[in-house]
């Protein structure tokens, strides 16, 4: 049995579909939410297999507790998913200089600081996942490119691509997650 931990859990976002489909296999979820009161009524029924843990991603100190807790109660974590983010969409010049710091705090630093705090764990225990929830209009921004000017600019979850390379070569000692982390066939049977 897997443990995940999973943030942006808000209600009817994918964030809570992953936990549905992580406790349809029998795993146990960690489910982070900025409003966990919301997600109350949805642990009920899954008892000690769901804990549900407040998590604003963007507060490091608020990231190191909630995963403390995490690992304290559940024993690990096993599979990391960085779920909580948001696309920004405009022109490149029409972005305030605000949205360019908050966006990327969420986007950006705030799943630095939640891995950070996370892969001690699997490092120690020599396995573990790390899903980041990317943008295909982030990932496609060439597609947007084709837009007639002024060019779009698509700030979304996809600016930690360049951390997610640098993870995957230096992760190697993790070899569990390494040969099997650009598999189609997530989760893994085993
Ligand atoms: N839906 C799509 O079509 C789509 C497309 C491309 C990428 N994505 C990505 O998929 C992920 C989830 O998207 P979604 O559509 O399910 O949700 P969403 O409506 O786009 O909302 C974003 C999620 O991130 C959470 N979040 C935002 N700021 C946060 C913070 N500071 N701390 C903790 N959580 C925070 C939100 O929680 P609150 O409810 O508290 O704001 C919400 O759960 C995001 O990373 C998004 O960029 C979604």
């Amino acid at each position: 049995m897997r443990t995940w931990f999973v943030t942006g859990g808000t209600p009817g976002g994918f964030g809570q579909a992953y936990a549905d489909a992580a406790l349809e296999t029998g795993d146990r979820v960690v489910l982070t939410a900025r409003r966990p009161e919301e997600l109350r009524e949805w642990a009920r029924p899954y008892g000690d297999r769901v804990l549900v843990l407040p998590l604003d991603v963007t507060d490091a100190a608020q990231v190191c507790a909630a995963v403390a807790e995490a690992e304290q109660r559940m024993g690990g974590i096993d599979v990391l998913v960085n779920n909580a983010g948001r696309g920004w969409y405009g022109s490149i010049e029409g972005m305030a200089e605000d949205a360019v710091r908050r966006t990327s705090d969420l986007n950006f630093f705030a799943l630095l600081s939640v891995t950070r705090a996370v892969l001690p764990g699997m490092r120690e225990r020599r396995r573990g996942w790390i899903v980041n929830m990317s943008s295909v209009a982030g990932v496609r921004i060439a597609a947007m490119a084709e837009d007639p000017p002024p060019r779009r600019l698509v700030l979304g979850s996809d600016a930690y691509d360049a951390v997610t390379s640098t993870l995957r070569e230096a992760l190697t000692d993790i070899t569990w997650s390494e040969a099997a982390s650009c598999a189609a066939d997530f989760p893994p049977g085993t």
